[in-house]
């Protein structure tokens, strides 16, 4: 498949449009195992979100350190870097007319070169690397942009299938102005061919909807002799909202 390299992404003029609803996985997928367990067995109370919830954080970039946003040397030892492919990951943080959203917190994690997560629970056989700690963050610029510098993460096994393969993939999450506010997906790589046999991929039921999570290569942006760039654009509602696995009901 190919990819458009600005899917989906044009800004929207006119009236505002819902997101498509259908995109978003039913809760209970047999195929993605611990579905079956975690889906609502009974109907859903409705909480009142406290005052805490609304009005808190406030993120400054006074908070951020030098290296939050350099995963190849957050945790590297001093003159060391992370083992795998450097690449960046940038783009934009968008509302759903695609206007930038400034000052949210964003944080990523993902696996090592190797596939597998610096996590005490973590039970892949692929060597930890010592010079890459798997985390990091930043907060968006005046015009919703961000980037960050990371290796390409490896695909790795998981217990779900005899033989079920995560796609490389990074976890973000992006606060808004409050705890409450908080979204969570994962971005994909252009042209992985274990994006369309993942499981968990595959709850979501369109297409459409799971190319919204996939990076476009960018020769444009890489640093020769550096490292390769992926653009990832985050759109946070509207009818060309990106899939956020936390927020089911509506973001
Ligand atoms: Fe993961």
């Amino acid at each position: 498949m190919s990819i458009d390299p600005k899917p989906n992404r044009q800004p929207e003029i006119g009236a505002f449009f819902q997101r498509d609803r259908s995109w978003h996985p039913p809760a209970y997928t047999p195929g993605y195992k611990t579905s079956v367990l975690r889906s609502p067995q009974k109907a859903l109370l409705s909480l009142d979100t406290t005052i805490s919830e609304i009005t808190g954080p406030v993120f400054g970039h006074g908070m951020l350190g030098e290296l939050d946003n350099d995963l190849i040397h957050n945790f590297a030892q001093p003159g060391e870097s992370a083992i795998g492919e450097r690449i960046i990951v940038y783009g934009r943080v968008l509302d759903e007319r695609g206007k930038g959203v400034p000052g949210a917190l964003l944080e990523f994690w993902q696996a090592n070169a190797g596939g597998r997560y610096r996590h005490k629970k973590e039970g892949y056989i692929a060597a930890l690397d010592p010079n890459f700690g798997g985390c990091g963050r930043t907060i968006t610029g005046e015009d919703g942009s961000y980037a960050f510098r990371t290796i390409k993460p490896g695909p790795y096994p998981w217990p779900n299938g005899v033989n079920d393969w995560r796609p490389a993939h990074i976890h973000f999450s992006v606060f808004g102005h409050g705890f409450a506010q908080r979204l969570i997906t994962q971005m994909y790589f252009e042209g992985d061919p274990l994006i369309w046999l993942c499981p968990i991929v595959r709850t979501i039921p369109d297409r459409a909807a799971v190319e919204t999570l996939i990076a476009a290569l960018d020769m444009q942006s890489t640093i020769p002799m550096d490292a390769r760039a992926y653009k990832f654009d985050i759109v946070l509602r509207g009818r060309r909202s990106s899939v956020f696995e936390n927020r089911l009901e509506g973001n």
